[in-house]
């Protein structure tokens, strides 16, 4: 084992350095305070890992997204998102019966207790999805059992696994419903995940839409330590349930710098639209520090090169949209904005490119997906990515996450009465 070392206050210590199957290195420093007093300090964690993980490896200065040791490239097309979340959640590729199963219980479980169904009635039709979403799952741990989730079983995974895939589905379905009036519908257990999904939403199956759908949910199953990862690993190591924890995952994930940035996207694409297209106009806008306006669907902590999956969903967006015979001026728009932007000094400076979020919106609103459910979607296609992460982490016996402080208020102050203040 390799060390690094440490000088502090002319005292060398040394801490194990820890290399990756993809070379990746770290300097353990779990023992850093008890030998020196001192921690680290790091915010936002943009140098410090969580973990060691063996789920997703992204290489992000060559553009590299594998989950499991597959490229994502090669999954998109060979595979469906139902075996790429058993191939996230148990670590390899399913045979099919273990395939098969695994999409009967997901079918099993797709129906909602009249109580979270009232729930998602409750909720005025401006609310927006992702606040349903997570009302919805919490509410769903009052319908099963309290279990140890510092224990579980094999079979408790297998109960609550396929239980969160198919709650995730129906409660973005129902709520979809219930926003525009109509009645909810049931699942249909002849249909596959995503077929069943658009005929949740809109009584009837298109497959050109449903084959869509699973592309994207592929290319947003995971990410390793994003946000919402990182928020449903820490719920998850306090032991809270899993309904608890995957919600800890979709709140974190609706923010406009995370998942919430598809829905801003679009928003920002038709905001430019209606300025009269001119893109050039709000390049500058990012760049003027003096400006809130940022360039949404750009920028990523780790791709400092493409995020491979907005090339995909580029690509992906042209055979969708002609499939599908729509014309979105929101497209010419968005690569006017990407051409511009890969030239322009202030974003190559800073390795500034498309992430996953910058086309998906278009892809959602062709299928008919309304803005505000679009991080919803996200949500969906990520599910087996926290379940994965969450169970990962539950398996390594990892310490409840509670990170360490600077202190830098008031030091000590005696209490004074109101009238000598
Ligand atoms: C996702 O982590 C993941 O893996 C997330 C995700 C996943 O699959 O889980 O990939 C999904 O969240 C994708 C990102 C979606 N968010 C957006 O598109 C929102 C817009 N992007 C940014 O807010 C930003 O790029 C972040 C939040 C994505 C990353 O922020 P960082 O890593 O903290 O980078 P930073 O804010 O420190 O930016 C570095 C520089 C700064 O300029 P300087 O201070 O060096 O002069 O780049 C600038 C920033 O101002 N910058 C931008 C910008 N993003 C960064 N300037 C204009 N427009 C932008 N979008």
């Amino acid at each position: 084992m390799s060390v690094g070392k440490i000088e502090i206050n002319g005292k060398v210590h040394e801490a194990p350095i820890i290399i990756g199957s993809e070379g990746e290195v770290a300097l353990d420093i779990s023992k850093l305070r008890a030998a020196t007093g001192m921690i680290t300090l790091d915010g936002g964690f943009k140098n410090t890992g969580s973990c060691t993980s063996s789920i997703t490896y992204i290489d992000g200065a060559n553009g590299v997204l594998r989950y499991r040791g597959y490229a994502i490239e090669e999954l998109c097309e060979k595979s469906s998102f139902l075996e790429v979340s058993k191939l996230l959640v148990d670590g390899n590729l399913p045979n099919s019966s273990a395939l098969s199963s695994f999409q009967d219980q997901i079918k099993k479980a797709s129906s909602l207790p009249e109580g979270v169904k009232s729930i998602i009635k409750s909720f005025p039709k401006s609310a927006h999805p992702m606040g349903v979403l997570s009302s919805a799952l919490a509410a769903l741990s009052g319908h099963f059992e309290a279990k140890d989730y510092g224990n579980l079983s094999k079979a408790d995974f297998d109960e609550l696994i396929p239980t969160m895939m198919g709650a995730v589905k129906m409660i973005a379905a129902y709520n979809y419903r219930h926003n525009k009036g109509e009645n909810f519908l049931d699942s249909k257990s002849d249909l596959d995940y995503c077929s069943d999904f658009i005929n949740l939403m809109f009584g009837e199956v298109d497959k050109d839409i449903a084959e869509a759908l699973d592309v994207l949910f592929i290319l947003h199953a995971d990410h390793e330590q994003n946000c919402s990862a990182t928020a449903a690993r820490v719920a998850g190591s306090a032991h809270a349930n899993i309904f608890a924890s995957m919600a800890s995952g979709v709140n974190a994930l609706w923010g406009p710098r995370h998942g919430g940035a598809n829905q801003k996207v679009i928003e920002m694409l038709e905001m430019i639209e209606a300025d009269g297209g001119d893109y050039q106009k709000y390049i500058e806008k990012a760049k003027d520090k003096s400006d809130p306006f940022r360039l949404m669907g750009f920028g990523h902590r780790v791709y400092k090169n493409f995020d491979p999956r907005a090339k995909i969903i580029k690509k992906y967006c042209e055979t969708v949209l002609n499939k599908l015979g729509v014309k979105d001026p929101t497209l010419d728009i968005a690569k006017g904005l990407e051409e511009v932007a890969l030239k322009d000094p202030y974003f190559v400076e800073r390795k500034l490119y498309p992430n996953v979020d910058f086309y998906s919106g278009i892809i959602y609103r062709a299928l008919g997906i309304p803005t505000n459910m679009f991080t919803v979607m996200f949500a969906i296609g990520r599910m087996p990515g926290w379940i994965a992460q969450w169970k990962e982490l539950l398996g390594q016996g990892m310490a409840i996450s509670r990170p360490r402080q600077v202190y830098t208020g008031e030091t000590l102050r005696t209490y004074k009465d109101v009238e000598s203040r």
